[in-house]
C-alpha cells in the first residue's frame, strides 16, 4: 500500500495533511510513504524531517499511490467527475458524523477549536488597547469586553482565549445547551431563551434556522448590547444553510471607533454584514477581520491536528493482518464520508441531480 501526502496546489493553504509523526504511523500500518516536496514547508515541516521519518519526497508522490491525502470537494464538482470517471474512491473528512466513535478523526473539530483561539489573537493583534485590566503606576487600564456570537466549537474556545487574556466576555448562541458550557468557561451568556430557543438544537446537536419572529428579537438584543463591546468574534452556521446574519450595519456604526469585529463565517456568507472574506475592512474605524481559512492562520498546530485525524480514519480503511485497503462499506462513518465509487459520484450532497 502506497500512500501520498499531495503539496496544496491552493496558494492561501499552509497545511499538510501528514507530519513526520503519522508518517511513522502510517509505516507502522504497513504503508510505504511519498511526500511532495515541500508539501510541509508552510507548516515548518522540512523535506528532511519526512524524509527522516521514512517517507519518500519525490515530485510523482501521487502517481501510482494507492491513497492520496488532501482534497477539498465543495465547489469542486468537476473534479469530484474527473475522480469518479478515472474510477478514484474519494472520502471526505468534512462530511464525518459526529458521534463518539468519530470524534479523534473530527476535522471541523479540531480546525474549528484552532480558530475560535486564532480569531481571538487576530482581534488582540487589531485592537489599540489592551485585553486585560492592568493597574500601573500610570493610572488603570480596563479590560477590554469580548462579545462572542455561536458558542459551538470555534466560539467555545474563542470565549476560552478572550478569558485568559484577562477580557469581560460575553457569548450568545440560539442552542440551550451552549448556556451552561459559556457559564462553565466564567463568560456571561446572553440570548432569547423563548419557546423556540428551547427547541433549536437538531438531533445531531446543530443549530436550526430561526424564524423571522425570533431573528427579530434577536437583533433587537444584540443591537443593544453590542454598541458596548470593544471586540466582537462571530461564529454562527447553521448546517447547509448560508452564515446567519447577526451584525447589521447599523450595529457596526453604534459600536466605538477601535472596536474589531472577526467574523469567522466570512467564508459561509459572513455573519457581519459588512465583512468582506480575505479582507480587513475599516468601517469609519471599527475594524472589521475577514481572514480566509484561519485554521491555516496556524498551520503548524493545525496541520498536527488535521494528520492525526486523517490517520484515525485512515486506520478503518486498512486491514491490519494483510495491511492492505479493505474499505468496509457498511461501516457508518464510511458510509456518510464517501464521495466517489464505482465510477460515480455517489455521496448524496455532491451527486448529479438526476433529470427525475
Ligand atoms: P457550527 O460550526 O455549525 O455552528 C457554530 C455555532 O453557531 C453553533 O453553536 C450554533 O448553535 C451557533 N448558531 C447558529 N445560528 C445562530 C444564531 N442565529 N445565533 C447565535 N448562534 C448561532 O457548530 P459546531 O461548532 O460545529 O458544533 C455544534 C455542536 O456540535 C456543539 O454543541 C458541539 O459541542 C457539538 N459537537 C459534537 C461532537 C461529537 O462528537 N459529539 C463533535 C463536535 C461538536
Amino acid at each position: 500500500m502506497r500512500i501520498a501526502v499531495a503539496r496544496e496546489i491552493d496558494a492561501t493553504e499552509s497545511r499538510v495533511a501528514a507530519t513526520p509523526e503519522t508518517v511513522k504511523k502510517m509505516k507502522a500500518l504497513g504503508a510505504d510513504i511519498a511526500v511532495e516536496p515541500d508539501a510541509g514547508t508552510k507548516s515548518g515541516i522540512p523535506d528532511a524531517e519526512f524524509a527522516a521519518a521514512g517517507a519518500t519526497v519525490t515530485s510523482g508522490a501521487v502517481k501510482d499511490a494507492d491513497v492520496v491525502l488532501m482534497m477539498d470537494p465543495y465547489g469542486e464538482d468537476a473534479a469530484l467527475k474527473a475522480m469518479a470517471d478515472a474510477g478514484v474512491v474519494a472520502f471526505a473528512m468534512e462530511l464525518l458524523p459526529r458521534i463518539t466513535r468519530a470524534q479523534v478523526m473530527d476535522v471541523l473539530s479540531s480546525q474549528a477549536n484552532l480558530a475560535g483561539y486564532r480569531a481571538v489573537v487576530d482581534a488582540a493583534a487589531e485592537y489599540g488597547r489592551a485585553f486585560p485590566m492592568m493597574m500601573t503606576a500610570a493610572g488603570t487600564v480596563p479590560a477590554a469586553k469580548v462579545f462572542v456570537m455561536g458558542a459551538g466549537v470555534a466560539g467555545l474556545q474563542a470565549i476560552a482565549t478572550a478569558r485568559r487574556l484577562g477580557a469581560i466576555v460575553t457569548a450568545t448562541d440560539v442552542r440551550p445547551a451552549a448556556k451552561e458550557q459559556v457559564e462553565s468557561l466564567g463568560a456571561k451568556f446572553i440570548a432569547l431563551e423563548d419557546e423556540e430557543f428551547k427547541q433549536a438544537e437538531t438531533a445531531a446537536g446543530y443549530a436550526k434556522e430561526m424564524s423571522k419572529e425570533y431573528q427579530a428579537k434577536q437583533a433587537a438584543l444584540v443591537a443593544d448590547h453590542i454598541k458596548k463591546q470593544d471586540i466582537v468574534i462571530t461564529t454562527a452556521l447553521i448546517p447547509g444553510r448560508p452564515a446567519p446574519r447577526l451584525v447589521s450595519k447599523e450595529m457596526v456604526a453604534s459600536m466605538r471607533p477601535g472596536s474589531v469585529i472577526v467574523d469567522l463565517a466570512v467564508e459561509r456568507g459572513g455573519n457581519c454584514e459588512l465583512a468582506k472574506a480575505g479582507e480587513v475592512v475599516d468601517a469609519r474605524g471599527v475594524k472589521i477581520v475577514g481572514y480566509r481559512n484561519v485554521p491555516g492562520r496556524i498551520a503548524a498546530s493545525a496541520s498536527s491536528l488535521y494528520a492525526r485525524n486523517l490517520f484515525a480514519f485512515l486506520e478503518i480503511l486498512v486491514d491490519k493482518s494483510t495491511k492492505a485497503l479493505a474499505v468496509d462499506w457498511n461501516d457508518e462513518i464510511v458510509k456518510a464520508t464517501a464521495l466517489t465509487r464505482d465510477g460515480a459520484v455517489i455521496h448524496p450532497s455532491f451527486a448529479p441531480k438526476s433529470a427525475a
